[in-house]
């Protein structure tokens, strides 16, 4: 199989090549693209590749493109891929909510995959982590309404987000003035910031309207009531979320935790906690602290944390790829 990264020098695109190595994906050539060209500044499968600068004609004669770059990119380049009958698995918001299109984090929704399909956003990192952690509750006792607030790390910003913690973090700890915050909307270290993109007009920021209506999507109920707040924590990698959620019918702690344990992707923590920096570099997606926030039997709260690169990111596109192979909608050869 012939595959295309762009984006290939970023945070995802990164995590991608080392979760295709991984994954040991039948690739038969790979293609590494971003805004210009470089030499050798990508390594796959211990071989130094050259990045190209992203045109229409390069990302010719791929069986799948991979994008892990920006909206405009995935705008521009992904439509004329598909149109040719190849495949795309694109990490940004551009196609997530058209209809028709199916929004798959195969462990939730893989019976949503249609033949024909040609391009497959890979969904918001936070939604990914959020809909893993609710599948198993929506699937056993199913779920009548979900309040999250999220705990975001800076890598979700990408390089630059990561780049400002640093910098901010360093400035604070030599007594150096900080630099101006550009990838969040105040100063990041020793900060928490409660808003990520802009707010609209109905108070809700930009982060928080995608999970709402891209968690309604992936489950399949497209009515759940559900509240998000999103907030920025100095945190490098993964993701946590404090889910407060009510189910249909009557649950006994112990019902739900074996729905946990027996769920695939999830890490269920009977005892004890989880924090960011345990599932770091991870695939899985853990829940810690369930408990009932009342004695109606249908009233719960947990705490989860999954890496928004991997699991949100790189490791849900790959997996995407790999139900395609599975499903004979790319080839291997
Ligand atoms: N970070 C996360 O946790 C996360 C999670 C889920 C989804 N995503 C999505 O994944 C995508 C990549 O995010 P990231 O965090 O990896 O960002 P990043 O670290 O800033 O990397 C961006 C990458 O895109 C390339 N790029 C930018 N504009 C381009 C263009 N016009 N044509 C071709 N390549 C271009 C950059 O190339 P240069 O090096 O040449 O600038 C770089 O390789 C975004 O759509 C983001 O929303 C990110």
């Amino acid at each position: 199989m012939k595959i295309a990264l762009v984006g290939a020098t970023g945070i995802v695109g990164e995590a991608t090549l080392r979760v295709l190595e991984e994954r040991q994906v039948p690739i038969a050539r790979l293609g590494a693209f971003a805004s210009r060209d470089r030499k050798g500044a990508v390594q796959f499968r211990g071989e130094t590749l050259d990045v190209l600068e992203t045109t229409q004609e390069r990302l010719q004669g791929y069986d799948a493109v991979i994008f892990a770059s920006s909206e405009e990119a995935s705008g521009t380049f992904a439509p004329p891929i598909a149109a040719r009958g190849n495949i795309v698995i694109d990490n940004s918001a551009t196609f997530r909510l058209q209809s028709g299109i199916a929004l798959l984090v195969p462990e939730v929704n893989a019976n949503a995959l249609r033949a024909g399909q040609r391009i497959f956003p890979v969904a918001n990192c936070t939604a990914i982590v959020l809909c893993v952690a609710l599948a198993p509750i929506r699937n056993s006792v199913r779920l009548r309404a979900v309040q999250v607030a999220t705990y975001q790390a800076v890598s979700g910003a990408g390089r630059a987000g990561v780049e400002e913690l640093l910098a901010g973090e360093t400035a604070v700890l030599s007594a150096k003035p900080e630099p101006e915050a550009k990838a969040f909307a105040a100063p990041i270290a020793h900060n928490v910031i409660p808003q990520i993109g802009s707010i609209g007009p109905d108070g809700y920021a930009t982060e928080e309207s995608k999970v709402r209506a891209e968690t309604r999507k992936i489950l399949g109920l497209e009515t759940l009531p559900i509240s998000v707040i999103a907030v920025r924590v100095p945190v490098r990698y993964a993701h946590s979320e404090a889910v407060f959620f009510q189910t249909e019918r009557r649950a006994s702690l112990d019902e739900l935790s074996e729905a946990f344990e027996k769920a695939p992707g999830i890490v269920f923590h009977r005892e004890g906690i989880v924090t960011p920096r345990d599932v770091e570099g991870t695939d899985d997606v853990h829940v810690a602290r369930l408990r009932a926030e009342d004695e109606s039997g249908t009233h719960f709260s947990m705490w989860v944390c999954g890496d928004q690169v991997r699991k949100g990111a790189a490791t849900n596109g790959v997996q995407i790829l790999e139900l395609l192979l599975e499903r004979g909608m790319v080839h291997a050869s």
